[in-house]
This record gives structure tokens, C-alpha cells and sequence, in this order.
């Protein structure tokens, strides 16, 4: 068996159509507040983080309709994109998982949001679930 490589639940990663919807709806259910708002254009996407204790809530809608989170939404809908898992070393993780012989969309880690280092994994090797690892 390996060493945990993940030190937390870094965010639950939810495709929106309406993300000020989503955000006002997150905050008058839950008293949720948002911590970061950000457009990561290389992704096509805007995002609002809601912090959750030591971990964060997503919120993602696409910033144009060649952005994945756009063709996600078509074909599937609203609902849970990808998972998040904090690691302290992004590219020892992800070296971890092509050792494991998985499938990976990042070769190399590279800037995610919020100041982060991320790189994010093929969901037919994580069992249907699309994984992005997160280093702070
Ligand atoms: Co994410």
C-alpha cells in the first residue's frame, strides 16, 4: 500500500448555467458567502469558490461554447463536475497515478485558480469521476 498522497477535500467542482443563480441560492439555503471569483479563460470558465470549513464548494459556468464545462452542460446538464483532492506535491501525485498505469488529461502540472498548482485525471481511470489534484 502507498502513503496518502491527499490532505484534504480541496472543492466539489458544480457546472451551472446560471452561476449568479447558483451563487444567490447557495446563500440564502446555507448561508454559504463567496471567498474567490475568477475567469480562467485557458478553461473557459468563470468560477465562484464558497468556503466549507478548510475545503470549498465550485461553482463553474463556461465563459464560451468551445469550453468543456459548455459541452459538459449540453450533453449532460447541471450537476457534479469534477472532484478536487489537495495534495502537498501536484506532480508526485500525478506521477503516482501514470505509475499506477492511469490514464491522465495534464501530463505536467499547471495553473489552476486561486494561485494553485493543479493536474487533472482521465474519469475512465478514476472509475467515472473526473479528478483534478490540487496543490496550494
Ligand atoms: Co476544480
Amino acid at each position: 500500500m502507498s502513503e496518502l498522497l491527499f490532505t484534504e477535500i480541496d472543492h466539489v467542482a458544480i457546472a451551472v448555467n446560471d452561476l449568479e443563480g447558483a451563487i444567490a441560492w447557495y446563500e440564502e439555503a446555507f448561508g454559504a458567502t463567496v471567498e474567490h471569483r475568477e475567469i480562467v479563460e485557458s478553461d473557459g470558465v468563470e468560477e465562484a469558490l464558497l468556503k466549507v470549513a478548510d475545503s470549498y464548494i465550485q461553482l463553474l459556468t463556461p465563459t464560451n461554447d468551445e469550453s468543456p464545462v459548455a459541452k459538459y452542460l449540453a450533453k449532460k446538464g447541471e450537476g457534479l463536475h469534477h472532484v478536487g483532492y489537495r495534495v502537498a506535491d501536484c506532480a508526485q501525485a500525478l506521477a503516482a497515478v501514470k505509475a499506477s498505469g492511469g490514464r491522465v488529461i495534464d501530463d505536467a502540472p499547471r495553473p489552476g485558480s486561486r494561485g494553485t498548482t493543479v493536474a487533472f485525471i482521465h474519469p475512465k481511470t478514476s472509475f467515472g469521476t473526473l479528478i483534478e489534484l490540487v496543490q496550494e
